[in-house]
């Protein structure tokens, strides 16, 4: 009996729910570069670059600080600008940071103590690792020769043990971890053939590999139109999947994008972990731009349980095609599909028709209904755009179309340096007597693996005990359609004690491992009735 009137509470506030397709909101006519890579730290600041080599960006560094390269290409001269900046949220504003060499289409992750690790990029940057450490005046740190390779379009991700994996990069059919622990990981990179086989001459198709932490401690890693499970500790690829149904392309430059949807029951015996890829290009989309003819994005996502033996994917349709576009997790375990263009492949002006509707992607609904058409933005995010979450629960866009020297006229497609909030359906003043607010614990607890804790939130209207439940979400490092280390893991909670008209306290069971979450900061959310509450920063050791 209480199933139904649950079932129908839900539908309910779904139906609801649905009736609103968000805001957009301009913040920033220009913040002066592009954001084409952003990560959120735990201080609710958003570290955004884009690259060194393509010109004066419109932002000056401060204290006469300037960097000049000899080898760089198009810019062959000192470079007193930024290209890269710490934007505040809560303020809406930002200040330069220094980069000393080139950071162009690399990868990073946060690591255990809050602090950004970003790897790679091109030319000088090639082999670099920069460290950013959350404060109030930090600026980057570079340490020389840290990756055995050149690792340029390559994907992070963060470890149980605390360490980061590098896979991959243009012409890197191979990974390797930082920090290094032992002399056999220092030698040279291991050797992933599997990026070899699914590397496409001339095109490549391989690159910004789709990669997630299985709860079985493996990594699963799409690149093109393939999956393998894989065992980093031991070099073994221990699962092979069967190829995505039409065999299209789904990475680099055939870009689409990729979520593991949200972990539930942590505590069963076997947990289950899904993943779910959406648009790309059609095999050969990439070959025929040149020739002027811009094929149409895929429209279908695919959706496969990757901790099944015999896993099969199964198909669904987008209410349009997409190529380049965002996938981001919201607290409530709902994806959001946004940014991207219909026609052609991910590259300069390799692409046309921007996608300007995001599109909500009900992780729970009916297949068949689960997509939501949501209300569109006027600025074009095609190539190098990106899309974060924020601790309020809006989505913040920027970015798009990098042209040598910040090109902002006699182009399709200008050089774009504004950045955007996207506010989904759940931020809507309709829902304030949904919303909950934590007020226990406060930001920045310390949580410990298994160990339960209590939380205790408000509602300004009426609380529905039943439909109560906590989220907790790693913030990805974002670039090319795709966020690594993206990861929600749905908490599991004890009885909802009532304790005021509009109060209530539980127990949250963390998860019980690193597999399950490696440590380090997460924002948790509680979701009521489907409407998330503003995010607390926990941190989980
Ligand atoms: C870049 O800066 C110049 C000079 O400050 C300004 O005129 C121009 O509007 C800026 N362009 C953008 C796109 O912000
Ligand atoms: C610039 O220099 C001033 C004076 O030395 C110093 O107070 C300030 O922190 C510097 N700013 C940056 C961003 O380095
Ligand atoms: C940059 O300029 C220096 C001297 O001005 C020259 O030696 C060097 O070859 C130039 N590099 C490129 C890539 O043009
Ligand atoms: C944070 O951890 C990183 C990686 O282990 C390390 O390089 C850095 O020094 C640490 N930062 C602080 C402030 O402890
Ligand atoms: C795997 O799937 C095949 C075909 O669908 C089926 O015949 C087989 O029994 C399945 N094996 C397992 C272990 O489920
Ligand atoms: C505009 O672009 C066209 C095609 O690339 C070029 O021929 C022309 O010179 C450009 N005009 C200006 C003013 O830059
Ligand atoms: C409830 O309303 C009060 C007063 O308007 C406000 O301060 C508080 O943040 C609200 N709480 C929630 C959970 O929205
Ligand atoms: C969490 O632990 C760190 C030390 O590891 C401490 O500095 C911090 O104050 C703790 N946070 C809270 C909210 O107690
Ligand atoms: C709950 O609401 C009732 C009626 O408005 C009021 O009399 C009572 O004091 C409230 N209780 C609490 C704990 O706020
Ligand atoms: C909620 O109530 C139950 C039953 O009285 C109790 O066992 C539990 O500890 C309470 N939870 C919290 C967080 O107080």
């Amino acid at each position: 009996m209480t199933t139904l009137v649950l079932l129908l509470l839900l539908l309910l506030s779904v139906t609801e729910a649905s009736n609103s397709n968000g805001q957009w909101q301009l913040l920033q006519k220009s913040i002066g570069i592009v954001a084409m890579h952003v990560q959120l730290l735990n201080n609710d600041r958003l570290i955004i670059y884009d690259r060194t080599d393509f010109g004066f960006s419109n932002l000056t560094l401060p204290n006469g600080t300037c960097r000049h390269d000899p080898s760089e290409k198009v810019l062959n001269q000192t470079d007193c600008t930024a290209h890269s900046l710490e934007y505040d949220v809560a303020s809406d504003t930002f200040r330069p940071l220094f980069v000393q060499t080139d950071i162009w289409c690399s990868s990073g992750t946060t690591v255990a103590n809050g602090t950004l690790i970003q790897t790679g990029g091109y030319n000088d940057g090639e082999r670099k690792i920069r460290s950013f450490t959350p404060c109030e005046t930090c600026d980057w740190q570079e340490t020389d020769n840290a990756l055995l390779v050149k690792r340029w379009y390559s994907t992070d991700h963060y470890l149980p043990d605390g360490r980061q994996i590098i896979i991959g990069g243009r012409r890197q059919f191979n990974y390797e971890f930082y920090p290094k622990i032992n002399s056999a990981e220092y030698d040279k990179p291991y050797v992933l053939p599997f990026l070899f086989e699914t590397y496409d001459k001339g095109v490549e198709n391989n690159l910004y590999p789709f990669v997630f932490l299985n709860v079985d401690g493996n990594l699963f890693i799409f690149a093109n139109s393939r999956a393998i499970l894989f065992d980093y500790q031991n070099d073994i690829v221990v699962r092979t999947y069967p190829e995505i149904p039409g065999g299209d392309p789904r990475s680099y430059p055939s870009t689409g994008s990729a979520v593991l949807l949200p972990l539930r029951n942590l505590e069963a015996p076997s947990v289950e972990a899904e993943v779910l890829i959406c648009g790309g290009a059609p095999r050969g989309a990439f070959q025929l731009v040149p020739q002027g003819v811009f094929l149409q994005a895929l429209d279908s996502c695919a959706r496969i349980m990757i901790t099944d033996p015999n896993a099969t994917w199964t198909v669904e349709s987008m209410p349009m095609g997409r190529v380049m576009s965002d996938m981001v997790m919201l607290p409530n375990g709902d994806i959001l599909i946004i940014n991207g263009a219909q026609l052609g492949t991910a590259g300069w002006d390799k692409a046309m028709e921007p996608v300007l509707e995001p599109v909500i992607y009900k992780t729970n609904g009916w297949v068949g209904s689960r997509f939501v058409l949501q209300s569109a933005s006027s600025i074009p995010r095609m190539y190098h755009s990106t899309a974060i979450l924020v601790r309020d629960g809006r989505v913040l866009v920027g970015g798009s179309n990098p042209h040598e020297k910040y090109d902002f006229s006699n182009v399709s497609y200008p050089t774009d340096l504004s950045l955007e909030a996207f506010s989904p359906y759940y931020l809507d003043p309709q829902f304030s007597p949904l919303r909950p607010m934590i007020v226990e614990p406060c930001s920045h607890a310390n949580v410990t693996y298994g160990e339960k804790f209590k939380m205790g939130i408000e509602v300004n209207g009426t609380l529905v005990p039943e439909l109560v439940s906590v989220t907790m979400l790693a913030p990805p490092f974002n670039t090319h359609s795709f966020s690594m280390n993206q990861r929600l893991l749905v908490l599991s909670i004890g009885q909802v004690n009532v304790t005021g008209n509009w109060t209530c306290e539980f127990e949250v069971t963390p998860p019980g491992s690193a597999v399950l979450a490696p440590p380090t900061f997460y924002l948790l959310f509680v979701v009521h009735q489907d409407i998330p509450s503003e995010g607390i920063w926990i941190k989980i050791q």
